[in-house]
């Protein structure tokens, strides 16, 4: 399908410090690396968002600015045309990115020792978040059942009841297993958490990339008073680096207490660029996305057509986001020994699975928003690299 969008376009990305391809994750000798970390995509964004941005520029004035008017209301038809969510308007607060919203709202709304819950595995920095505040990690892990992940609703209730347990981390979609969870299952974890006045912190910023058959369900839609959504469309359109996020609070008190600290510390300054930006994607991007998800999603076909020839490695399915979880428990390495193979003999920059939780013993994250013929290069020297080293082919 030619959609007018060219994602298999190489573009230089060792032109600007882009992490993702930076010595600091690659290191210095492993220029061949394929780099399948970091969670961004190798694609140049939407040419909305370009020209946007190149106005903005060449208007050539940079002082303090408002939020511009057309931002909010632009979220607010993006959620409500892609995701049947209506935001109201007074109840969409400004951050500068979604972990910065976790990390306000563990310290505002659970105390020193207090218990936040995860279910890992899950994107690492939940747990660091959760230390580093003085909070205690509550692990809840999912359940690998049938090669699918699902939420462990015994443990959730029994962690839940402990009154020192004040928060849950929702990761919707869920980094790294790729679910996106199905409006039963939301439903029971709210029936849980507000059962045991346990707060719902949900991270959807994957929320925009999901496969053919799957939805996305924001938490808000479910128990709107007894959550905080964090979004931001830095995934969906690429834009991390030069993008803020919003924090959607419906109650009332909780929103003023939120506010009151970003207020705190100051952090109620808006990035030009980043609004420009945002409001191009919210309200031109829609095009974009979808071949850029059509792409995503031809790549996954590749991987799933070059892994049913291989041994020793298993894909669990995604059902969203561009992460995928690799699955090589088959090969009986150690966690260490798999870094050292996918490194060192198939030359992948994957992220390691224990990175998210001792769950991922065995698994790789692999991030595939790169251009596919990248990607093929990649799944080649697995397969070598498999034959070769592991005698499996
Ligand atoms: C689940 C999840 N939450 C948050 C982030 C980071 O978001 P931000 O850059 O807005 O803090 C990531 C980035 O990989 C992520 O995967």
């Amino acid at each position: 399908m030619n959609t007018g969008f060219n994602f298999d376009a190489k573009i230089n990305r060792h032109a600007v410090p882009a992490l993702k391809w930076h010595k600091m994750v690659l290191g210095t000798k492993d220029s061949e690396l394929f780099p399948a970390g970091v969670a961004d995509m190798d694609f140049r964004v939407a040419p909305q968002i370009q020209s946007a941005m190149q106005e903005r520029l060449d208007h050539g004035v940079f002082g303090y600015e408002a939020v511009p008017e057309g931002l909010i209301p632009a979220l607010v038809a993006w959620f409500e045309t892609r995701h049947r969510w209506k935001i109201a308007s007074e109840t969409i607060l400004r951050a500068p990115n979604v972990l910065d919203s976790l990390a306000v709202a563990a310290s505002l709304f659970s105390g020193p020792g207090d218990g936040i819950i995860v279910q890992p595995p899950v994107f690492f920095d939940f747990f660091d978040i959760i230390s580093e505040n003085g909070r205690r990690v509550i692990r809840n892990p999912l359940i690998l059942k049938n090669a699918q992940y699902e939420m462990d609703f015994d443990g959730l209730e029994t962690l839940a009841a402990d009154p020192s347990t004040r928060m849950l981390f929702l990761c919707n979609p869920h980094n790294p297993v790729g679910r996106v969870w199905q409006r039963d299952a939301l439903e029971r974890l709210a029936t849980i958490c507000r059962r045991h006045d346990v707060l719902v912190v949900a991270d959807e910023i994957h929320g925009d990339i999901t496969f053919s058959g799957h939805e996305y369900t924001p938490f808000a839609t479910i128990d709107p008073k007894n959550c905080i959504s964090c979004i931001s469309p830095a995934k969906s359109f690429n834009i991390a680096s030069c993008c803020s996020s919003f924090t959607v609070i419906a109650d009332k008190e909780r929103r003023r207490a939120f506010q009151a600290e970003n207020s705190r510390l100051t952090v109620n300054k808006n990035n030009a660029f980043a609004s420009v930006a945002m409001m191009a994607a919210y309200r031109e991007g829609h095009a974009w996305l979808d071949a850029a998800i059509d792409y995503i999603s031809g790549n996954l076909e590749l991987v799933r057509a070059r892994l049913a020839d291989l041994s020793g490695v298993r894909l669990i399915e995604p059902e969203g986001t561009f992460l995928l979880w690799f699955d090589f428990r088959e090969l009986g390495l150690t966690p260490d020994d798999l870094d050292a193979f996918l490194r060192n003999q198939a030359k992948w920059a994957a992220t390691r699975g224990l990175s998210f939780g001792p769950e991922g013993a065995g698994f790789a994250r692999v991030n595939i928003a790169c251009t596919r013929a990248a990607l093929g290069q990649a799944l080649d020297r697995l397969a070598d690299a498999l034959a070769r080293d592991c005698g499996l082919g």
